[in-house]
């Protein structure tokens, strides 16, 4: 069966009590469930994780790329200035594995520095603005092949 990795960032951990009005109500254990459900659905198999560490979070990133592995990404705040995670991102992506970029927001509605992302030039598509539901689009579209 196919895995798919979902890799979360610094502070998606507060899901549930950071900003709902931003980021919604559910917790990321509950954004977890649900898409191990449609995983299940689909087929494939998901491996759902997060870190407040730019580091681990590359570690990650290289271990997906070793295993062949496509990526749902939600780089949180990373997404605006780590050319750490932007080239292991690269790799994964030079390789042949597809990584969607999402967000629970639209940063793009938002201050002007999460305007930047240095993670989507080199994505193969990024979902942004749904709330959770960002996470199962990538999903669908990933089961698709
Ligand atoms: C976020 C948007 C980022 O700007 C922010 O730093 C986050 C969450 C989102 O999912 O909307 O932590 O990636």
């Amino acid at each position: 069966m196919k895995t798919v990795f979902v890799l979360n960032g610094p502070n998606l951990n507060r899901l549930g009590s950071r900003e709902p009005e931003i980021y919604g109500n559910q917790t990321l254990a509950q954004i977890a469930k649900a898409l191990d459900a449609q995983g299940s659905a689909l087929g494939v198999s998901i491996d759902f994780r997060q870190t407040n560490s730019e580091s681990e979070l590359v570690g990650w990133l290289h271990e997906a790329t070793d295993s062949g592995s496509d990526v749902i990404l939600n780089p949180a705040a990373f997404t605006h200035y780590s050319y750490a995670v932007r080239d292991a991102a690269a790799e994964l992506t030079s390789r042949g594995s597809k990584l969607i970029e999402v967000h629970l927001s639209n940063p793009h509605a938002r201050e002007d520095f999460r305007r930047t992302s240095v993670i989507s030039p080199i994505a193969t598509g990024v979902i942004a603005g749904f709330g959770a539901a960002s996470y199962s689009l990538a999903l669908s579209q990933l089961a698709l092949g």
